[in-house]
C-alpha cells in the first residue's frame, strides 16, 4: 500500500514520534524501521526532511554550537560600511536607535573628536547595561523606543541638529541565544519573546487569549508563513488542553502541524518570527522612527537603516524613495518648480548587502540589507 503524500510532522506522528526532540536522529534506520508502508519516494522526501531538521536541532543543541557561537555576544552587521556611511563630521551629533551590544557605537566613538556626541537609544535593559563599560563624557544613553527618538533628541537640545541617526533594527545575537529571553525555539525558555519585558504582553500571554482568527493574522502577516491557517487551529486545539508556557513546546506543536517542511529551516521558523515582529510591535516602530530621524536630522544629515528581512526592508526603501520624489501626488500637468515638490531626502547608493566574506563569518548576517539617505539642504 502506497503511503499517503503527507509533510514530515504527520510522517514523524505516524511514526509514534510525537516528541521528535528526544530521538536519537543520527539512527535513520530506527525511524525508517518505524514505517509501515516505507515504500513511496515522496515518504522518502518527508523523511529526508524530518532528518534534516532533527539533524539542525541537535547541532544548534550541541556544546560544539556553543563554542562556535559564544553566548550572548553580537558580532555587529556591516560595521565598518555602516559608520562610513555614517559618520561625516567628526564634531557633529550622532544618533545610535538600536544599541544592542554597542559595536556600531564603540566604532562611531572612535571617529569622532573631542567635539562630537553620540546618543544611543535601546528598549532592552540587558543593552542598556551592556553600556555601562562606555565611560566617555561624549556618550549618553537611555532605555526607550526608538520610536520616541524625536523627543530624546529634544530633551538634549539636538533636534533638528542631528549629523546623522543609525538603525540597526531587529534583534541582537544576545536576546536570540539566551534561552531566558523566550525567542528561540531551539533552547527552551519561557515564551517571552519581548525586547523589554517590563513592557506590552509576551507570547504566552497573547496565545493564551488571541482567537484562532488573530494568531492565523499574525503568523500570515508578520511570518509570511503559507500554512498560517493551519498552525493558528493547531496552537488553539492545544491550548484547550494546556495552555503554552515554553518555547519549544510551542516549536515542537508548529513543527508536527506544519505540513511542507523546507531543507535545513525549522518549520516553526516563520510563525515564531510573526510572534516576534508582534509582540514587539516592530513594524510600526520603524514606521514611526523614520518619520521621526527625518525631523530630527540636521539638514545634510544621514540616516542609515539596517534591516533583516523584506517586511523592514520594503518599508525603509519606500520611506525612501517617497522622499525623494517628493509631492509627486499633485494633478498631472499642474505646472510646478522642483523646490515645491518638498523633496527631502537623497537616495545614497542602492541597499548593500554583506560580502559573502562577513557571511561565512556570521551567518546571521545573511539577510542584512543597509539603504543610507541625506536630508536635502
Ligand atoms: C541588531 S541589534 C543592534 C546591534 C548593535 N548595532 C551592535 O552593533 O551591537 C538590535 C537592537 O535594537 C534594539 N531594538 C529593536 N527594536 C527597538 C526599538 N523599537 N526601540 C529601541 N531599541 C530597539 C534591540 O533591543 C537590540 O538590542
Amino acid at each position: 500500500m502506497a503511503w499517503p503524500a503527507l509533510g514530515p510532522g504527520r510522517l514523524l506522528e505516524r511514526c509514534g514520534n510525537a516528541a521528535p526532540r528526544g530521538m536519537a536522529v543520527h539512527d535513520r534506520t530506527r525511524l525508517i524501521g518505524r514505517l509501515p508502508h516505507f515504500n513511496t519516494r515522496a515518504c522518502l522526501h518527508a523523511l529526508n526532511d524530518a532528518v534534516s531538521i532533527l539533524l539542525c536541532e541537535k547541532k544548534m543543541s550541541s556544546p560544539d554550537a556553543e563554542q562556535v557561537a559564544p553566548r550572548f555576544r553580537h558580532t555587529s552587521v556591516l560595521l565598518e560600511g555602516a559608520v562610513d556611511a555614517l559618520v561625516h563630521d567628526d564634531q557633529g551629533i550622532y544618533l545610535d536607535g538600536t544599541f544592542g551590544r554597542g559595536g556600531h557605537s564603540r566604532v562611531i566613538l572612535e571617529r569622532l573628536s573631542e567635539q562630537g556626541q553620540l546618543l544611543a537609544m535601546d528598549r532592552d535593559p540587558q543593552a542598556i547595561a551592556a553600556a555601562s563599560d562606555i565611560n566617555d563624557p561624549r556618550f549618553q544613553i537611555t532605555q526607550r523606543e526608538f520610536a520616541q527618538l524625536a523627543e530624546f533628541a529634544r530633551e538634549q537640545g539636538v533636534f533638528g541638529k542631528l549629523a546623522g541617526i543609525l538603525l540597526d533594527v531587529g534583534v541582537s545575537s544576545p536576546q536570540l541565544d539566551d534561552p531566558e529571553r523566550g525567542f528561540s525555539f531551539m533552547r527552551d525558555g519561557p515564551l517571552d519573546m519581548r525586547m523589554d519585558p517590563t513592557q506590552g504582553q509576551s507570547v504566552a500571554e497573547f496565545l493564551a487569549r488571541a482567537s484562532e482568527a488573530d494568531i492565523a493574522y499574525v503568523f500570515k502577516t508578520y511570518g509570511e508563513e503559507r500554512y498560517a491557517k493551519r498552525l493558528a487551529r493547531a496552537v488553539v486545539t492545544r491550548r484547550g488542553e494546556k495552555p503554552f508556557t515554553h518555547t519549544v513546546d510551542l516549536a515542537d506543536v508548529l513543527k508536527v502541524a506544519h505540513p511542507a517542511w523546507e531543507k535545513g529551516r525549522h518549520p516553526a521558523t516563520k510563525a515564531f518570527q510573526g510572534l516576534r515582529i508582534f509582540v514587539n510591535s516592530e513594524l510600526e516602530q520603524l514606521d514611526s522612527a523614520l518619520d521621526a530621524a527625518l525631523e530630527a536630522l540636521a539638514p545634510g544629515g544621514h540616516l542609515v537603516v539596517i534591516s533583516f528581512h523584506s517586511l523592514e526592508d520594503r518599508r525603509v526603501k519606500r520611506f525612501i524613495r517617497h522622499h525623494v520624489r517628493g509631492d509627486t501626488d499633485l494633478p498631472r500637468g499642474v505646472p510646478i518648480r522642483d523646490d515645491q515638490l518638498n523633496r527631502r531626502l537623497e537616495a545614497l547608493g542602492k541597499g548593500v548587502r554583506p560580502s559573502e566574506q562577513e557571511v561565512d563569518a556570521n551567518p546571521r548576517s545573511r539577510s542584512a540589507v543597509m539603504r543610507a539617505a541625506r536630508k536635502r539642504m
